[in-house]
């Protein structure tokens, strides 16, 4: 496991990079797409490059980690939504290129089972973004995760619906309790693993990720066995680092 400690800027010229060496290797890359805070400048920095440099995303496919279960198509926060807005709609990406699953889907287990296999169909994932909670959790597998897990329905922790109720007008309630998630075992397929984290709140869970034990009760420990991942972390996400 490799870890760079750089600002926050730094850190998403880093990733951006990453992305853009794959990109401009092959246009028809498959990048793995995180939601939430920390992956949002990397985001703009590849809107940038689309802007300036005219970096294509036109035959790239993109597959998300995650979704809410039951919010309304046209809700802000439905993950398939964040995403058009932060990255697909600025690079052009085109709409049916970019795949989530499905949280409105009547047949749930279907629906994770539909998304692995799109996932497999388009040959995996060659470098997935990934975020970190304070729990520890990567996508939304949440302390107690098996290891070993792939696409499947998952309850939020009461962490993880108060960190996100930033989204959600500050009031818990009306953050989802579910959500449909890739398991550790389908994140643990890409083949390059790049997690961003940063802030002082980050500390402990970036401790843990690379110093700690592997263990179910840190799920992003489970990176430590990965032959190629990348943990970008700023100072204060660093704190903690022996
Ligand atoms: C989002 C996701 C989550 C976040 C994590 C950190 O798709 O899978 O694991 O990456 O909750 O969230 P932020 O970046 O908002 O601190």
């Amino acid at each position: 496991m490799e870890v760079v400690i750089a600002p926050a800027e730094e850190l998403a010229v880093l990733a951006a990079d990453a992305i853009e060496t794959l990109l401009r290797r092959d246009p028809a890359t498959v990048l793995g797409l995180a939601t939430g805070s920390s992956p949002l400048k990397v985001y703009d920095e590849l809107a940038r490059r689309h802007e300036q440099d005219g970096l294509s995303f036109d035959r790239a496919t993109g597959f998300m980690l995650d979704e809410y279960v039951g919010l309304t198509e046209d809700h802000p926060q439905r993950y398939r939504n964040v995403i058009e807005t932060e990255i697909a709609s600025r690079v052009a990406w085109p709409a049916d290129r970019v795949h989530g699953p499905d949280g409105l889907a009547d047949d749930l287990p279907a629906a994770c089972a539909a998304y692995e296999a799109a996932i497999a169909q388009a040959g995996g994932v060659d470098l997935q973004i990934l975020g970190i909670g304070t729990d520890g959790h990567i996508a939304f597998n949440e302390p107690g995760s098996s290891l070993a897990s792939r696409t499947r329905i998952k309850t939020l922790t009461r962490q993880t619906r108060l960190d996100n109720a930033r989204f959600f007008d500050d009031d818990v309630d009306q953050v989802p309790s579910h959500c449909l998630t890739q398991g550790l075992g389908t994140i643990m397929d890409a083949r390059h693993l790049v997690l961003l984290a940063t802030g002082r709140h980050k500390a402990e869970a970036v401790h843990q990720l690379v110093e700690g034990p592997i263990s179910a009760m840190w799920p992003a420990t489970v990176m430590q066995m990965h032959p190629h991942a990348t943990v970008l972390v700023d100072d204060a996400a660093a704190s903690r680092l022996q």
